[in-house]
């Protein structure tokens, strides 16, 4: 897309219509969330639609990626508080439907949250729609280098190349939890269809790497190489490198 308005607004358009379908058959639409610069755009694409034209989300269900650990949800760092702020507070989900990975939970209980956090994706049929970011890292989620193909939802140490971009948010890297929970490759291998988005220039070598490298845990978002619906949507900029 010549911009990354013009790429959010595609998907955008092509959430709204798999939302529209599932309603006509009275079934649930299963979106996998990420939060970041990345998605802003898109997040006020789909407020505008329930605003203006009345795109409604009570068959929605929502799993987002991953939150830091430890993270208050009322933190101003909080990805519980990020969804509120760019989606959930202005559209008409109900809040039942709507799933963040817990960043309060004890230590001692976060894997059974882990493990019941993609039970629950199961239940409900598998993510339709898994949408993404991509770090310097080349992370998805916060799954940083090394991570496995296979890996599910756990508990993960963050790349310090990952806590340098979060330290504007925290008001120096030394604030930026060392910690987080994840949904892991695995997880999102397991979507139906990925859309990875990514814009500007910053982007354009790791874009370079998870597009036309070699599939590697070096780079997780490589993996998706593999995947069989996986649309990258990018700018200009970010697309700058790929030959
Ligand atoms: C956020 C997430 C991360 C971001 C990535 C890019 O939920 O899972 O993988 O998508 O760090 O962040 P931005 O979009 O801020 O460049």
């Amino acid at each position: 897309f010549n911009t990354s308005e013009d790429g959010s607004v595609h998907v955008a358009r092509e959430i709204a219509a798999l939302i529209k379908t599932r309603q006509k058959e009275n079934k649930p639409c299963v979106l996998g969330l990420a939060t970041g610069s990345s998605p802003t755009r898109l997040y006020a694409e789909l407020v505008k639609m329930h605003q203006k034209d009345g795109l409604s989300f009570k068959n929605v269900y929502t799993f987002n990626l991953d939150e830091y650990y430890p993270m208050p949800p009322d933190a101003l760092q909080s990805y519980v508080r990020f969804m509120r702020e760019h989606l959930f507070d202005h559209i008409d989900i109900p809040k039942k439907n709507i799933h963040i990975p817990d960043g309060t939970i004890a230590k001692e209980d976060v894997a059974e949250f882990c493990r019941s956090y993609e039970e629950k994706i199961d239940k409900l049929g598998g993510l339709d729609i898994q949408i993404l970011g991509i770090g310097r890292t080349g992370h998805i989620g916060f799954n940083e280098p090394g991570s496995s193909e296979k890996s599910l939802t756990r508990l993960v140490t963050l790349d310090q190349v990952t806590r340098i971009d979060a330290a504007s948010d925290f008001f120096g890297d030394e604030n930026v939890p060392r910690k987080a929970i994840t949904m892991g490759v695995g997880s999102i291998m397991k979507a139906n269809k990925v859309y990875m988005m990514a814009w500007g220039e910053g982007k354009a070598s790791v874009i370079f790497k998870a597009v036309e490298g070699p599939i590697s845990d070096q780079i997780p978002s490589s993996f998706l190489q593999k995947h069989r619906d996986c649309t990258v949507i990018l700018d200009d900029a970010s697309s700058s490198g790929l030959t």
